[in-house]
């Protein structure tokens, strides 16, 4: 069969409104939540991607009933009882380690493969476990296979991260939501997607205070019922979007978002020379002049700088007059998109965390391939901004965080097809 890529002729000026989709990093953890539940849960702004249908098969297999309704997913786990994850589902989609916590917190067991690395580098777990141990889980490692079983959990336990580890904050929190005892997280993530894992949980009936802060508290309750809950949007593809808007000198129209979410990457936007305008639910952005370089950017742990959005605006960048910065603090292994760029004519020299970014005046279509989500995304906004053709391969990642990025796209005006 022949691969799938995206075609994009470069330099149309894009224009017109995207209406943003739910987020992937948000729906991923409350379609584990939903295992928690006894009953229906109805899951409303729910995106279409190969990482949210890998996580209804994850409930499928566990014995819940899943449904897709338009944009809102249907979970009914009255008579789930499954506590075991194939490998090859894991295999499927790394956070799929989200649904220990799950699994574990409904039935006391958990049988799943060690996610092991991705294309960024080394992801290990150690804080997801070393936190369920002290909530008295039992844990077995053996040939790549996590056993896990629920003890005694003690009446209250106090949890300190030593890094603000979004994916271990999630574990704890469904663990912790069914059951007695307090726990209380130290130096928890922060991230939104945080406070709509909890927003989805307290919906539910449980008891999880403080999410959104660095310390979060969670009373255990007897039992969780479904509920009906709207996914937050996802600020990672807004982003992107506007990493579109800058490359293209277009101007775009976001709506379904929330700005509140994304000042670090409005502000650097607009360093860049962008017109950025958050409303209640929208963002508007224009690109009326020629972008500049920005002073360095840092990712962080939010509210700092997103690790996710790092790509994207390093390939606004490529074309930005002067010398820009990058360093990425979070992951080993994310300036995947720096080959692909210079192959396009960009001027990047990385080593280690740090990528030192020489703006060009054009960059010129060339064939390239996608090593990750978000340097896929990444390539897509360089070629709408350069001149020719792009082929850009590898496009299974990129469907994993963008529901038919071409087709928000070309609704703007981009010249882009899948072939
Ligand atoms: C989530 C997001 C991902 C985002 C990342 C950081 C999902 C599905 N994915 O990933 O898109 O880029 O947050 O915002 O929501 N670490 C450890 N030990 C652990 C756990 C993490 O050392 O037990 C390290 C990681 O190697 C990494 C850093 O902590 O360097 C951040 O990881 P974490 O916040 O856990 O990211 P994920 O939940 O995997």
């Amino acid at each position: 069969m022949l691969e799938a890529r995206l075609i994009i002729e470069g330099g149309k000026r894009i224009e017109g409104e995207i209406q943003v989709h739910g987020a992937k990093n948000s729906s991923l953890p409350v379609l584990a939540a939903a295992f928690l539940c006894d009953g229906t849960s109805v899951i409303h702004n729910c995106p279409a991607l190969s990482d949210s249908y890998a996580a209804t098969r994850i409930l499928g297999s566990l014995g819940c009933k899943c449904k897709r309704e338009g944009g809102s997913v249907i979970v009914d786990s009255s008579n789930a009882d499954g506590c075991t994850v194939s490998d090859c589902l894991m295999r499927e989609m790394r956070s799929s380690i989200v649904f220990l916590g799950a699994i574990l917190g409904r039935t006391g067991r958990c049988r799943l493969s060690f996610p092991g690395g991705c294309e960024l580098g080394p992801r290990p777990i150690d804080l997801h476990l070393s936190a369920l141990k002290k909530l008295g889980v039992k844990i077995v490692e053996d040939h790549g296979v996590l056993d896990c079983t629920a003890g005694q959990r003690p009446s209250r336990c106090d949890i300190t991260l030593s890094l603000p580890s979004v994916g271990a904050t999630e574990n704890i929190m469904l663990y912790s939501s069914l059951g007695v005892g307090e726990t209380v997280i130290y130096n928890a993530a922060r991230e939104p997607e945080i406070s709509d894992l909890a927003g989805f949980l307290n919906s539910c009936g449980a008891c999880v205070q403080g999410a959104g802060s660095s310390t979060i508290v969670i009373n255990g309750v007897s039992e969780l019922h479904g509920c009906e809950y709207s996914v937050m949007p996802d600020r990672i593809v807004a982003a992107t979007y506007m990493g579109a808007a800058a490359a293209t000198g277009g101007e775009l129209i976001l709506s379904g978002v929330n700005p509140a979410d994304m000042y670090s990457c409005m502000s650097v936007f607009s360093e860049m020379g962008c017109g950025v305008y958050p409303y209640t639910d929208k963002i508007f952005i224009n690109a009326k002049k020629p972008l500049k370089a920005v002073r360095t950017v840092r990712t962080m742990p939010y509210p700092g700088f997103p690790t996710d959005c790092q790509p994207i605006v390093m390939a606004a960048l490529c074309r930005a007059s002067g010398t820009s910065m990058i360093v990425e603090n979070i992951f080993e292994n994310r300036f995947m998109a720096v080959d692909e760029l210079m192959r396009m004519g960009a001027d990047i020299k990385a080593e280690g965390r740090v990528a030192v970014i020489e703006g060009v005046k054009s960059l010129s279509g060339a064939q390239v391939r996608a090593a990750d989500l978000r340097a896929g995304a990444a390539l897509v906004i360089a070629a709408l901004g350069a001149e020719g053709t792009t082929s850009v391969s590898n496009i299974h990642f990129i469907d994993r965080g963008y529901e038919s990025i071409e087709t928000a796209l070309k609704s703007v005006g981009a010249d882009i097809k899948r072939v």
